[in-house]
């Protein structure tokens, strides 16, 4: 039986051989966060020079990029990507995830919304029939965050906001100096009608319902062995 590890490691290195298959040598791609795209980065290392610039999603991946050869390109600078890559907290069977337990979703939803095609890398354990078992992150405009947390909790969510891993006095900062509600108890059984409702607070910078940045693809290891699932284009929301 192979740990979670070790089938992260194997989904990076199926996902290396589909990007090559897929791009062209010199093109842009756009990286995710998270320890599976950390094991992505790792096996693409070898191939850093195949690629024109990556667009970052994190100071994190941003670190590990730039300490492994590949040339780190700000968003402004390309006007659209042929892929994005990334894991997710948990997919659908419609290939709409909830992303951001490692606190990046903003970044991520913002390069993934730049690129042709969305390829989600992950293990099994994220595969789900309905999303929100997962907390669902909310990330807030400091000054808003009651005001939006008794909205969510009129909807239904038990709401935490997130604190530092460091230090529990103090709360998580996200890359774009914000906050992070992370709200449970939600069936998203309309990942696109919530997500869309959510970007209506103000105050709300983003939520972690990749609906509208839905996966196109997904590699997954099944029994050992990576599968990869495309998903209709026509997606029921
Ligand atoms: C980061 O904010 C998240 O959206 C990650 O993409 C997600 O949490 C998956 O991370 P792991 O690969 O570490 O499970």
């Amino acid at each position: 039986m192979m740990t979670q590890d070790e089938l992260k490691q194997l989904v990076a290195k199926a996902a290396v051989q589909e990007i090559l298959t897929l791009l062209p040598p010199q093109s842009l791609i756009g990286m995710g966060t998270g320890s599976t795209v950390n094991f992505l980065i790792d096996e693409l290392h070898a191939h850093a020079s195949y690629f024109e610039g990556v667009v970052s999603s994190s100071d994190t991946t941003t670190q590990r990029l730039q300490d492994r050869g590949f040339k780190v390109l700000d968003a402004n600078q390309v006007k659209s990507l042929p892929l994005y890559i990334d894991g997710a907290d948990e997919i659908d069977p419609h290939g709409n995830m909830i992303k951001g337990g490692g606190g990046a979703l903003t970044r991520e939803k913002i390069v993934a919304s730049l690129a042709d095609q969305f390829i989600c890398i992950c293990d099994a354990t994220k595969l789900v029939s309905v999303l929100g078992l997962f907390p669902l992150p909310v990330e807030v405009i400091p000054m808003a965050s009651a005001q939006i947390k008794r909205f969510l909790e009129s909807i239904g969510g038990h709401v935490e906001l997130r604190k530092a891993k460091s230090d529990l006095n103090q709360n998580f900062v996200t890359d774009n100096q914000a906050w992070i509600l992370d709200v449970k108890g939600l069936t998203i059984d309309k990942p696109l009608a919530l997500e869309t409702q959510l970007n209506q607070l103000p105050g709300v910078i983003c939520n972690g319902i990749f609906a509208v940045q839905s996966a196109d693809t997904l590699l997954v290891p099944l029994n050992d062995n990576v599968q990869t699932i495309h998903f209709r284009t026509d997606k029921n929301n």
